[in-house]
């Protein structure tokens, strides 16, 4: 992504802060086993602000009246380290290539943060995520009131930086959505993989396997969650990532992925019948689900509340729990008394962005806040039927979600992922060829993308 775009956020941030210094911090590399790490991912917020996605990373943005100063803390270049675990953009990378006003190696940070805060009027930091850092940072700040007599201060307010920034993230810029598109279009395309390679007696594994495989040869460098494939009862465990059973045959498969680009998330869910044709039973709890999901959908646009687009979409599944058997009564009541919540038992939907459940509000003051142009919903009905004494014997083993993403536009909305089917004759065509995936498959090609920071 271009450097402006970045450097647009910090402006905007900056506008939005009053005078004082605002820090962001890299989230540590979370160790595995032996010598092993986790895949890095860093923070959304500093990402978001820097571009920068290497870890032990400060952000120090600093505003006063009409002066901005931009720093960044950074692991200085190391080639022995860069050997092993590979390239550092280092202290020069950040000036010439994130356009750091400063840059220093961040083992200074804690050397340099009095200078920073003193005689400042507040500080800018997340609280709550990383209590040891928070407690060194408490520290700087109460050492700089002992220093009164010789005229410093630290600063009295200290404020989190997300009652800023929550709202910045909730309404997605030109380039968000961008990237937001090629990610879903990279998902749908694993999906349909999926429905093209499954095959009774497939691990569920497997077929998680085809969908990744399909999100990294089209450009995804990593998933925006663990991929959830899950066979028959399975999917009444909402996120089921095991994947480790073997798909029978009148199976139905729930799988819920999505590819992450350029730290933006797709997430989507298809259920699907493992040998392509849906049974009757299976087929009208589907179709409940799917005008469930055409019912929230429809009621996206500016202006209602996500509470209403909940309500929409709840009210078609209680319909459906009567239809098939599942609860006797009103469709009123058993909304109002939550009888439902056995077989549907989490939200309509969640914000979509960087993150797959991305930050942002859903209520101010105990109302639900109103749609905007530019906010990104999930709309995901779905309804469990667990393999429990509980539920209707012939329904037990039916687990179905449909989820798609959505985004507010100026008059209504644009659902980024109509691409990949999800009505019955829709699924069933495309499955008709089940097979065709393992010998089709072929390499592709994907543009060459630059470094994050890197001028194109
Ligand atoms: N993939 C998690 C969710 O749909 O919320
Ligand atoms: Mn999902
Ligand atoms: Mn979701």
């Amino acid at each position: 992504m271009a450097r402006t775009v970045f450097a647009e956020r910090r402006r905007r941030f900056l506008n939005a802060m009053d005078d004082g210094v605002a820090v962001f911090k890299s989230w540590p590399v979370h160790p595995r086993n032996g010598d092993v790490e986790h895949p890095y991912r860093t923070d959304s917020d500093l990402f978001l602000l820097t571009g920068f996605d290497e870890p032990e990373t400060m952000a120090v943005l600093v505003k006063r009246g009409d002066q901005r100063n931009y720093i960044l803390f950074v692991r200085p270049r190391d080639p022995e380290m860069e050997t092993w675990v590979g390239k550092r953009a280092g202290i020069e990378g950040a000036l010439k290539d994130f356009g750091a006003d400063e840059a220093y190696d961040s083992a200074q940070f804690f050397d340099r943060l009095p200078a920073l805060l003193t005689n400042q009027p507040r500080l800018y930091l997340e609280f709550g995520l990383d209590t040891p850092f928070e407690g060194r940072v408490s520290l700087a700040i109460e050492a700089l009131k002992g220093e009164a007599r010789k005229g410093l201060c630290g600063p009295w307010q200290i404020i989190d930086p997300r009652s800023i920034l929550w709202d910045m993230r909730l309404i997605k810029g030109d380039e968000d959505v961008a990237l937001l598109e090629d990610a879903c279009a990279i998902t749908v395309a694993g999906f349909k993989a999926a429905m093209q390679a499954v095959t009774p007696g497939m691990n569920e594994g497997e077929l998680a396997a085809v969908v990744e495989f399909e999100f990294r040869r089209r450009g995804s460098h990593r998933v925006a969650f663990e991929t959830i494939c899950a066979a028959g009862a399975n999917a009444a465990t909402l996120h089921y990532i095991r994947n480790d059973a073997t798909i029978a045959d009148g199976d139905l498969v729930l799988i819920d992925a999505g590819a992450e680009l350029g730290m933006m998330s797709a997430d989507i869910s298809r259920t699907f019948p493992a040998n392509g044709v849906f049974s009757l039973l299976q087929r009208r709890a589907y179709e409940w689900v799917l005008k469930a999901n055409d019912a929230a959908i429809a009621a996206v646009k500016p202006g209602t509340t996500y509470a209403k687009v909940h309500e929409a979409g709840l009210k078609v599944l209680v319909e459906g729990l009567v239809d098939l058997g599942a609860l006797k009564g009103k469709v009123k009541s058993l909304v109002e008394t939550g009888a439902y919540r056995p077989y549907f038992m989490h939200r309509i939907g969640h914000w979509l962005g960087a993150d797959v459940h991305d930050v942002g509000p859903y209520f101010v003051d105990g109302a639900s806040i109103p749609l905007r142009q530019g906010m990104v919903i999930t709309i995901e009905p779905g309804l469990y039927f667990a393999d429990a004494p509980a539920t209707p014997k012939e329904l037990r083993g039916i687990g179905i979600r449909i989820e798609d993403d959505v985004l507010v536009t100026h008059k209504g909305r644009r659902v980024l992922t109509d691409a990949l089917p999800k009505a019955v004759a829709d699924i069933e065509a495309l499955m008709a060829d089940r097979g065709a995936w393992w010998k089709a498959v072929q390499p592709v090609t994907v543009p060459v993308r630059k470094k994050p920071g890197k001028k194109h």
